[in-house]
């Protein structure tokens, strides 16, 4: 395969193979090993039309340790700011050779369009409301750190449902290893279409009702809104926040907790919740390196 896009897309053996790969590249890390030769010679270039903290250093990060030649292309510095196209940058990057292009864009289907016009591998590290597969992948292997077989397990994705390319992303890839999956959201933010197997619940009761294993908190993305969702981010805080009673009947219960960051403190979880015994949180940060790197070993040309 040349490149990654979606969830949507891979089969479970080429989900199966970037997990598995992830479990010797943490284990580096956990030896101190800090480097390995593994894409000497190999150019990465990370393209961020959109803002980004972990992804894009992660990716940096992980592309170092495996030895690659990172560039990060500043968009704000670049002729982008004066009007050059998507294509038109991508072929000037083609021309220099770049082996791959981690791209994130607000507009879904960017990476695809970059993908079918260069001879790089594209990774997409986040497109519009459509995919963030590499969020979904170490989702997926941090989980499985903690249940081993998720077949069973249940995961309510609790929050901006509608804008979120995590949602779809992560929930495809619990769904594809045998999760059971749940919405929890207002019905502003609850898109009007979502995946038959997905239960959907309106209120936080009924929702642990259910008796889910892990809360997976979303940011509310008002970025992408064209007017307010709700009343004010208080009111979304009491009823759909986890404030710090319901940290409690987490606790009570033995969740586990999980956000892809970045979050919003007293919107969608408190102090208490970041400091919450059962966050997976800074796991899924630290996760998010071993299975880029996994990724990028596994779109090497000739690796697999
Ligand atoms: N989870 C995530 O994509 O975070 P960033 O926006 O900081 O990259």
């Amino acid at each position: 395969r040349k490149d990654l896009l979606d969830i949507a897309s891979l089969t479970n053996e080429e989900i199966e193979f970037v997990l598995a790969n992830a479990v010797p590249f943490k284990d580096l890390f956990k030896r101190s090993v800090k480097k390995v030769p593994t894409l000497k010679g190999q150019t990465v270039l990370t393209l961020f039309y959109e803002p980004s903290t972990r992804t894009r250093s992660s990716f940096e990060v992980a592309a170092n340790r495996l030895s690659a030649d990172v560039t990060h292309f500043d968009i704000e510095s670049s002729s982008v700011v004066k009007g050059e196209s998507v294509l038109d940058t991508v072929e000037t990057l083609e021309s220099m050779r770049v082996d791959y292009i981690v791209v994130r864009h607000k507009q879904s289907g960017i990476p695809s369009l970059i993908a079918k016009n260069t001879r790089a591998s594209v990774i997409n590290a986040g497109d519009g409301w459509h995919a963030h597969p590499t969020q979904a992948l170490l989702d997926a292997f941090t989980l499985r750190e903690k249940f081993k077989d998720l077949r069973g397990a249940r995961a309510l994705i609790v929050g901006d449902i509608q804008h979120s390319r995590v949602a779809r992303s992560t929930s495809l890839i619990f769904r594809r290893l045998g999760m059971n999956v749940a919405y929890l959201a207002p019905g502003s933010i609850m898109p009007r279409e979502t995946p038959e197997d997905v239960k959907l619940f309106g209120n936080w009761t009924d929702a642990l009702d259910w008796k889910p294993d892990v809360v997976y908190l979303l940011r509310v993305q008002s970025e992408r809104m064209d007017e307010p969702f709700f009343p004010s981010a208080a009111e979304y805080h009491k009823n759909y926040g986890l404030t710090d009673a319901r940290v409690e009947i987490l606790k009570e219960r033995g969740l586990w907790l999980m956000h892809p960051g970045p979050v919003n403190r007293g919107v969608e979880i408190t102090d208490r919740g970041m400091n919450y015994e059962k966050s997976l949180i800074n796991q899924q940060v630290e996760n998010g390196i071993a299975v880029r790197m996994s990724v990028l070993y596994w779109l090497k040309p000739g690796a697999v």
